[in-house]
């Protein structure tokens, strides 16, 4: 089934998707970060169609998605009957920050109910969870009335779709998906992880939109960056031989077309590294800077693209550039560096391994 173009879905839709979910098909449908490939966390046999679909090793684990009941008063929401089918052990820190962020771009990783299917967490005794803001997910959610695994709905290692079209041309051919369309994604990059399953400390698997700064000033959380307690891992008894993040392998999120970072005021030393005469380079540029004039490698045709030196904005636009440059038959893609700051950690992070992955051979990165 197609999606309907229109970006609010009519409820005869949602009832589809609803029922398609408990056939034990699979529903992609837009969050407010990524577009995502849902089905039934309770049906193991979907749950191996989202691998199998994505074609992601089984011992990756899903986030399950939830949404609060009907309630006039968002900010009033009882989260702890939602999540006590899901959890245990649910900490004072971890109530904090349900509270104060969801629904919204934040995924916490707690310490799982016996219930939950082993499919879904690759083994590990705890789970993903997060409460999507967007509108048709929490329709799609209420609706269900259960969790839904959902993760971003693209083939595995390659970029995040952030439009339905994004996800229709993903699995073109593979699949005949039905695809809920909410329109273009607020955030544009995955939701920030937060394993707070230690009990004790909260520790950060992957940056996102919501930073640690920001966690701190609202709720007096602290969060604890996994690279400064990676020696520390013993100690906090997590398990370090399981893959904990997916997007943790240094190849995720790559383009077909080679992609490089620049340093300020570098560009013309990075289209030095490439004296082929024949190079078509794209070169994205800080919308705050004039551009680079006639001033480019005498023997490469290069073509700017803007892009917003807002970091929410940068973050908002990043896979959709991503995904139109990729297709646009550039031989190189140049992005400048992000600047330092937590509010950029989350588009350092993406853009760092779209470098790593990117180029015809990101297959075989990626299929690691
Ligand atoms: O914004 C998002 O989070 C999007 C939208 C669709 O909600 N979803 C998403 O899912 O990014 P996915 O599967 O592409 O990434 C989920 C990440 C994976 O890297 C996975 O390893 C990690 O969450 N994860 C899931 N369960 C975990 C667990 N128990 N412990 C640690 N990491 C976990
Ligand atoms: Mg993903």
């Amino acid at each position: 089934m197609s999606a309907d173009s229109t970006p609010l879905q009519s409820f005869a839709v949602i009832n589809e998707a609803i029922q398609c979910l408990r056939d034990g098909g699979l529903v992609a449908f837009p969050t407010e970060t990524v577009y995502g490939l849902g089905a039934d966390a309770r049906n193991p046999e979907a749950i191996k169609k989202i691998f199998s679909t994505k074609g992601r090793p089984a011992n990756h684990p899903l986030i399950v998605h939830l949404a609060a009941p009907d309630k006039f008063d968002q900010s009033q929401v009882d989260w702890v009957p939602v999540l006590a089918p899901w959890v245990r052990d649910l900490s004072e820190d971890a109530l904090k920050l349900v509270n104060t962020f969801w629904p919204g771009p934040l995924t916490l990783v707690f310490k799982k109910d016996k219930s939950v299917l082993n499919e879904l967490t690759g083994g590990q005794d705890t789970v993903a969870i997060r409460a999507p803001a967007h509108p048709i997910a929490v329709e799609l959610l209420r609706k269900f009335k259960s969790g839904v695994v959902a993760p971003s709905a693209n083939r595995f290692g390659k970029v995040s779709p952030t439009s339905a079209a994004d996800v229709r041309n993903e699995f073109e051919g593979i699949l005949d998906l039905m695809i809920l369309d909410g329109g273009d994604c607020e955030f544009g990059i995955e939701s920030t992880i937060i394993d707070i399953s230690s009990g004790d400390k909260a520790i950060l698997l992957r940056p996102g939109v919501i930073t640690p700064k920001e966690i701190f000033v609202k709720t007096g959380v602290e969060v604890h960056q996994a690279s400064v307690i990676k020696g520390d891992l013993h100690d906090l008894n997590l398990p370090t031989a399981l893959p904990r993040v997916s997007g943790s392998l240094k190849a995720h999120y790559a383009p077909n077309t080679p992609l490089r970072l620049y340093a300020p005021g570098r560009v013309l030393d990075a289209l030095s590294e490439f004296p082929d005469t024949k190079s078509r380079v794209a070169v994205a540029v800080w919308d705050s800077e004039s551009s680079l004039g006639d001033d480019g490698h005498p023997s490469v045709h290069f073509e700017e693209v803007k892009v917003p030196s807002d970091s929410g904005r940068f973050a908002s636009r990043l896979y959709r550039s991503l995904r139109d440059l990729d297709q646009q038959g550039w031989d190189l893609i140049l992005f400048p560096e992000p600047p330092l700051g937590e509010e950029w950690d989350g588009v350092r992070d993406r853009l760092q391994r779209a470098c790593f992955g990117s180029g015809p051979s990101s297959s075989s990165h990626a299929s690691n």
